[in-house]
C-alpha cells in the first residue's frame, strides 16, 4: 500500500480526495487545528474511508519517526519560516525513491515577512500570521544534501486571481447558508465585520495576484527527489 503524508492539510480537500480516488493508498494529513482534524474525519466516517489519519501538531516543533512514498504540501510554507529547518525535517520522512511536491504562493522576485505593524494589517493578523510571501525561488536556496528539486514550474497568477474571485461569488451566492457559521465562529456582534473582512480578503487576493497580468504575484510547485 502506497503511504502519502499531506503537510498542512487544512480542512483535507487534497487527502480526502486521494483517499477517495486511490483506495490502495494510505494518506496520514498533518494540520494544526482540532477542528479541521474532527471535520475531515466527519467526512470520512460519511464516505466510509478508512485509509485517511490525521496528525495535529505544530510542524514547526513535530518529531516523529516515519517515512512516506509521496508527500505533498499545498499552501502551508507560506504560513512557515526557516525553510532550511522544514525542508530538513521533511526530507527525513522520505525514502531514497520518494518525492516531495510544494504548492506555494510568491512574489516573482522578493521574499518578504508579513508583517503587523498597525491596525491596517488585519490580513496579517488573522490570515498570516508570522507568515512569510516567499519569492519564486526561495526554496531552490534551501536545497541540501538531503534533497534536490529537479522539476519547478511557474503559475502565473491570475489563476489564483480567479479561483479568489470564485471563492467571493460562492460566498454571495450563499450568505444564507454561512451567516449562521459566521455568527457561531466569530459571535453574532462581531459577524457583519468579519463577513466584510473575508469578502475583503477575497477581493484583495483576487487584486494582488492580477496585478501586472498575474506576473507580479504567482504560484510556485516544486518536485523534490533525494539526492
Ligand atoms: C492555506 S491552508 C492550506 C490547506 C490545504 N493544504 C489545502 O490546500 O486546502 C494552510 C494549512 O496549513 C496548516 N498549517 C498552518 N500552519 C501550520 C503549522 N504550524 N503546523 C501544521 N500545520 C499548519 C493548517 O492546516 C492550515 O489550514
Amino acid at each position: 500500500m502506497a503511504t502519502l503524508l499531506d503537510v498542512g492539510c487544512g480542512w483535507g480537500s487534497l487527502s480526502l480526495y486521494i483517499a477517495k480516488k486511490y483506495s490502495n493508498c494510505r494518506i496520514t494529513g498533518i494540520c494544526n487545528s482540532t477542528t479541521q482534524k474532527a471535520f475531515i474525519e466527519e467526512q470520512c466516517r460519511e464516505h466510509q474511508l478508512k485509509n485517511v489519519e490525521i496528525i495535529v501538531a505544530d510542524i514547526s516543533t513535530l518529531e516523529m519517526v516515519a517515512s512516506y512514498d509521496r508527500i505533498f504540501s499545498i499552501e502551508m510554507f507560506e504560513h512557515m519560516k526557516n525553510y532550511k529547518d522544514l525542508l530538513q525535517k521533511i526530507s527525513k520522512w522520505m525514502k531514497q525513491d520518494s518525492l516531495l511536491f510544494v504548492h506555494h504562493f510568491c512574489h516573482k522576485a522578493f521574499a518578504y515577512h508579513f508583517e503587523h505593524i498597525n491596525e491596517d494589517d488585519w490580513i496579517t493578523r488573522y490570515f498570516f500570521t508570522g507568515g512569510t510571501m516567499p519569492a519564486a525561488n526561495l526554496l531552490l536556496h534551501f536545497q541540501q544534501s538531503q534533497i534536490r528539486s529537479y522539476q519547478d514550474w511557474l503559475a502565473n497568477g491570475k489563476h489564483y486571481a480567479q479561483t479568489s474571485e470564485a471563492w467571493l461569488k460562492r460566498m454571495d451566492e450563499n450568505m444564507a447558508l454561512i451567516k449562521p457559521i459566521i455568527e457561531s465562529t466569530y459571535g453574532k456582534d462581531q459577524a457583519i465585520k468579519w463577513t466584510v473582512c473575508w469578502r475583503t480578503f477575497f477581493i484583495a487576493v483576487a487584486e494582488l495576484f492580477g496585478y501586472n497580468n498575474g506576473e507580479e504575484w504567482m504560484v510556485a510547485l516544486f518536485l523534490f527527489k533525494k539526492k
